[in-house]
């Protein structure tokens, strides 16, 4: 019943997307199933005395935040006006005493994801007429820990840690985006020049594979580093692509083939990642229940990759909507139709009914939430 349900939304999906693209409105329903989720997340795992959610990790909850600030920038509400200052991340934020490089203990994805945190975190509380500088200092520091985990291994790109084992794709798509947006930010050339350096290192590092996806990263055992073939996961091929738009902008909108290269990966997920009806398929996800389930790291990446589609079509232009805003439309309608349960809880599985397969936590649930967000404002309504 759902199947069919869902088959019906798609078509009428596919014949709308052209004109509804161009108008680009925030779907108030699709707000409405994000809220839903929010309000649920929020209540079932967020933590106000520590200012975690429960059942989270640093890194996911640097995306839940972000989440849950893009969504509130959406909708013009302050429902979780509180939010930001409360989190651990913003508490960290507005200690001035707060030593990030210990708090981050060594790792430079997460202190990416950390930065992306606080910038939207800033941007909310901007466009509500509050002081943001604490959020924009500690997002400038962790910066400047990244951009110093840079050296010539493997002709470039910054390290996953401060060990020194490993370069991959994550932690530079993250540097690129941090580097372009930053710049767009605070107009410091220094920015700019790592976001070219680093698009020009990850073009060159072997690490997108000839479907166009990005593998996990390099393997630097032998004198010349080569792609490590491990999994092409969903969150990679998404933090690519807004780290482009953004390089498109901060170098004059110009340049379309930063776009061409971006959808190249944008195109090869749909092709390659997805199941069912078009949906984003982890391949850690399966719908039989009882068999393998994506870890803790893994549950948010399809999320990731819809929020940063969003970020490329907030630079990208509005002439590139048109080709992703039936997917968008898809995932939205899978999350709500396959992936919710009756709680307002979003499994793990988005492409099979019933939630088959699930895993419930505050990852899935805020992988969910982003889904909704980015389709609210690029998809059908
Ligand atoms: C958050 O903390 C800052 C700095 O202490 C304060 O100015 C602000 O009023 C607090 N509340 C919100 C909602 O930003
Ligand atoms: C545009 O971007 C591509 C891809 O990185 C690059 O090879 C090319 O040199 C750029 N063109 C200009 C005019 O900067």
């Amino acid at each position: 019943m759902f199947r069919k349900a869902l088959v019906a939304v798609l078509f009428i999906v596919a014949l709308a997307a052209p004109s509804i693209a161009a108008v680009q409105p925030q779907c108030q329903a699709t707000l409405g199933n994000a809220l839903n989720v929010a309000n649920r997340l929020q209540a079932e795992y967020f933590d106000v005395d520590n200012g975690q959610y429960n059942g989270g990790s640093l890194w996911t909850d640097a995306n839940t935040l972000e989440d849950l600030h893009n969504l509130m920038l959406a909708t013009g509400t302050d429902q979780y006006g509180a939010v930001a200052n409360a989190s651990f991340i913003g508490r960290s934020a507005l200690n001035p005493n707060t030593n990030w490089q210990s708090l981050l203990g060594g790792s430079n994805d997460d202190a990416g994801w950390v930065v992306l945190s606080l910038w939207k975190m800033a941007d909310y509380k901007a466009n509500r007429g509050l002081d943001n500088s604490a959020f924009l200092n500690a997002a400038s520091q962790i910066y400047n820990i990244i951009a110093g985990q840079w050296d010539n291994t493997c002709g470039g790109g910054v390290w996953w840690s401060t060990a020194h084992t490993y370069k991959n794709a994550v932690t530079n798509e993250l540097f690129l985006l941090l580097s372009a947006s930053g710049y767009l930010r605070n107009r410091d050339p220094t920015y700019l020049a790592n976001a070219q350096k680093t698009w020009e290192w990850i073009s060159n590092s072997g690490m997108r594979n000839s479907q166009g996806l990005f593998n996990d990263g390099l393997d630097s055992s032998t004198s010349v580093c080569k792609n490590n073939g491990q999994t092409t996961w969903t969150y990679n091929q998404g933090v690519i692509a807004s780290g482009l738009a953004a390089l498109y902008v901060a170098t004059g909108s110009t340049n379309a083939t930063l776009l061409d290269q971006a959808e190249i990966t944008l195109d090869a997920t749909i092709a390659h990642l997805t199941a069912g009806t078009n949906i984003l398929k982890e391949s850690c996800d399966d719908a039989l229940s009882g068999g393998p389930v994506c870890n803790q790291d893994q549950q948010i990446f399809k999320g990731i990759w819809t929020k940063h589609l969003q970020y490329y079509l907030d630079m990208a232009g509005s002439a590139r909507v048109a080709k992703y805003s039936a997917f968008l439309g898809s995932q939205t309608s899978a999350v709500f139709h396959f992936g919710t349960n009756a709680n307002a809880d979003v499994g793990s599985v988005w492409y099979a009914p019933n939630q088959g397969g699930s895993v419930f936590t505050p990852k899935t649930s805020a992988s969910g939430l982003a889904a909704h967000v980015a389709a609210a404002k690029y998809g059908p309504c």
